[in-house]
C-alpha cells in the first residue's frame, strides 16, 4: 500500500522541484565557488556535469520516488525488496538523510545572512556606502556568533513551521510569484552590472575555458556544485517524486528544471562578476562574495534600498523553498517509520540540524582557525561540511544511477518515462555508464588529494555505516510488502 498523497496538479512537481533547485546554490554558492576556482574551467565542468550527468540522474531519482511512492529510505527498501536485490541499496536513503542534515545545518546559517541584509536594505543602513564600508559591515556580521545564531535560528524555525504545519500549498502559490520576480530583479542587477561594472571581464572570466586552470579540488567542487544546485542525489527530488502524478513526462520536466536552474545561476554569476571586476573586488574572496558585492551595487543604485530589500526577501523565499525540501525526506521517513506526527518529526529534524549549524556559526569567528576541526581535518567545520557535501551528493547520485540503470526493469522505466526508444536508450546509456564513470573519475582523481587524514576514514565509516544501517535498522515487520 502506498503511504503517500499524490499532488493533484500536474505542474506541482515542476514547481516544487524548481523551488528546491533554485536557491542559495545559484545565487551564493555558484559565484563563490566559480570565483575561487578561476571561472571558466570550473564553469565548464559544472555545466557538462549538469547536462550529461545531472539530467539523467534527475530523471532516475524522480523515477525511484514515483515508482516507490514512499520516503527515500522506505522507498529504496521497498524497491530493493520488490526487485529481489540487496537490501544494501537502502543506503541511498541513509546517505541522503545524512546529507540533508549536513546541508541544512550550513544552509540555514547562510540564509541567515540574507535576513541580515534584508534588514539592512529596508532600513537604508547601507545607502550610499562604498566598498570598504560594505565589506566591513559583512566582516562585523561574521564576527558575531550571537547575530549569526539569531538569524540561523529564525530561518530554521521558519522552514520547520512550513513543513511541520504542512503549508506547502501556500508556498506553492508564493513560488509562482517569487521565482519570476527573483529572475526579473536579477536581470535588473545584471543590467546595472553591464552599465556600471565590467561585463566584458565577467564574460571573459566565466567563459574562457582553460581546463588546466582547474585544480583537482576544483573538479570535485564543480561536480559537487552541479549536484547541489539541482538538489540531486540526497533524496529531496525522490521525496517530491513520490508525490508526483503518474502522468507527467519525466524527461521534459528534468530538462526544464536544469535549464531554469542554470539560467538563474548564470545571470547571478554574470551580474556578480560584472560588479566584482567593475569595483576591483576579489573574485576569489570566498563565501562572502555575494554578500559583499550585491549590497554595494544596491547602495549605489538609485532606489537601491527598496530594490535591494525586495531582492533579499526574494532570496529568502528561494532559500526557504529549498530548505523545506531538505527537511521533507527525513521528516517523511520519521512519520512513516515511527508513526510520529508531522510536527513531531519536523521538530526532531530541526532541533538536531540547528545544533549542528552552530558549528558553522563558529567557523566564521571563534573557531575560524586553530580549532579542533583544523587539527583533525585541516579545515573549519563549515569547510568540512562543504567538502562532505561535494562527496556525498555525487555518491548518492552514483548509486541512484546504478540502481535505476541496472535494477529497474525495461517495462517499468518505459512506463515511467513515457518516451520513445531512442530517448530511452540514450538515458539508459547515460545512467548505466556515463554518470557512474564521470563521478568515479572525479572521485578517483580528487579524493586522494584531500589533506586531513581523517577524510578518507570518515568516508569509509559513512559508507559502511549507511550499509549497516540499511541492513539492520529496519526489522522485517517494517519491510515493504
Ligand atoms: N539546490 C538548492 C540550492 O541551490 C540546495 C539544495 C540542496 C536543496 C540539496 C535541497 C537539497 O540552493
Amino acid at each position: 500500500m502506498s503511504t503517500h498523497n499524490i499532488w493533484i496538479h500536474k505542474g506541482t512537481f515542476l514547481l516544487a522541484a524548481v523551488g528546491s533547485a533554485v536557491g542559495l546554490g545559484n545565487l551564493w554558492r555558484f559565484p563563490y565557488l566559480a570565483g575561487e576556482n578561476g571561472g571558466g574551467a570550473f564553469f565548464l565542468v559544472y555545466a557538462l556535469t549538469i547536462f550529461a550527468v545531472g539530467i539523467p540522474i534527475l530523471i532516475a531519482e524522480t523515477m525511484l520516488g514515483r515508482a516507490s511512492r514512499r520516503s527515500p529510505i522506505m522507498g529504496m527498501r521497498f524497491l530493493a525488496h520488490t526487485h529481489h536485490t540487496a537490501r544494501a541499496w537502502t543506503s541511498i536513503g541513509w546517505l541522503g538523510g545524512l546529507s540533508a542534515f549536513l546541508i541544512l545545518s550550513f544552509y540555514s546559517v547562510i540564509a541567515g545572512w540574507a535576513i541580515h541584509y534584508t534588514w539592512q536594505m529596508l532600513t537604508g543602513t547601507l545607502a550610499g556606502a562604498d566598498a570598504e564600508t560594505t565589506a566591513a559591515g559583512f566582516d562585523a556580521l561574521l564576527a558575531s556568533p550571537t547575530l549569526l545564531t539569531l538569524y540561523h535560528t529564525l530561518f530554521i524555525i521558519a522552514s520547520g513551521l512550513v513543513v511541520g504545519l504542512g503549508v506547502h500549498q501556500g508556498i506553492e502559490r508564493g513560488l509562482r510569484v517569487i521565482m519570476p520576480a527573483l529572475f526579473v530583479i536579477l536581470l535588473v542587477v545584471l543590467a546595472y552590472g553591464v552599465t556600471h561594472g565590467d561585463f566584458t571581464a565577467a564574460t571573459d572570466f566565466l567563459f574562457t575555458f582553460n581546463i588546466a586552470d582547474l585544480s583537482l579540488a576544483g573538479w570535485l567542487e564543480a561536480m559537487g556544485q552541479s549536484f547541489f544546485t539541482l538538489s540531486l542525489g540526497m533524496g529531496a527530488i525522490m521525496a517530491y517524486g513520490a508525490y508526483m502524478s503518474g502522468e507527467v513526462s519525466l524527461t521534459r520536466t528534468a530538462i526544464a528544471i536544469a535549464v531554469i536552474d542554470t539560467a538563474v545561476a548564470m545571470v547571478a554569476g554574470l551580474a556578480i562578476f560584472s560588479l566584482v571586476f567593475g569595483a576591483g573586488l576579489d573574485a576569489g574572496q570566498g563565501p562572502g562574495l555575494m554578500f559583499v558585492t550585491l549590497p554595494l551595487a544596491f547602495a549605489e543604485m538609485p532606489g537601491g534600498s527598496l530594490i535591494g530589500g525586495v531582492f533579499f526577501v526574494l532570496v529568502l523565499g528561494a532559500a526557504l523553498s529549498s530548505s523545506i525540501s531538505l527537511i521533507e525526506p527525513v521528516a517523511a521517513y520519521l512519520v512513516e517509520r515511527f508513526d510520529l506526527t508531522r510536527p513531531q518529526a519536523v521538530f526532531i529534524m530541526v532541533v538536531a540540524t540547528w545544533a549542528l549549524g552552530l558549528l558553522t556559526v563558529v567557523s566564521f569567528n571563534l573557531w575560524a582557525e586553530n580549532s579542533l576541526f583544523h587539527e583533525l581535518f585541516g579545515r573549519s567545520a563549515f569547510a568540512l561540511f562543504e567538502l562532505l557535501t561535494n562527496i556525498l551528493m555525487p555518491l548518492g547520485g552514483l548509486l541512484i544511477a546504478l540502481f535505476a540503470g541496472w535494477v529497474l526493469t525495461h517495462s517499468e522505466v518505459m512506463k515511467e518515462m513515457r518516451t520513445n526508444t531512442t530517448w530511452f536508450a540514450l538515458w539508459r546509456f547515460l545512467v548505466r555508464f556515463v554518470a557512474p564513470a564521470a563521478v568515479a573519475f572525479v572521485f578517483l582523481r580528487a579524493i586522494p588529494q584531500i589533506d586531513g587524514y581523517l577524510i578518507p576514514a570518515i568516508g569509509a565509516v559513512v559508507i559502511v555505516g549507511a550499509f549497516a544501517a540499511g541492513r539492520t535498522f529496519l526489522t522485517d515487520d517494517n519491510q515493504a510488502p
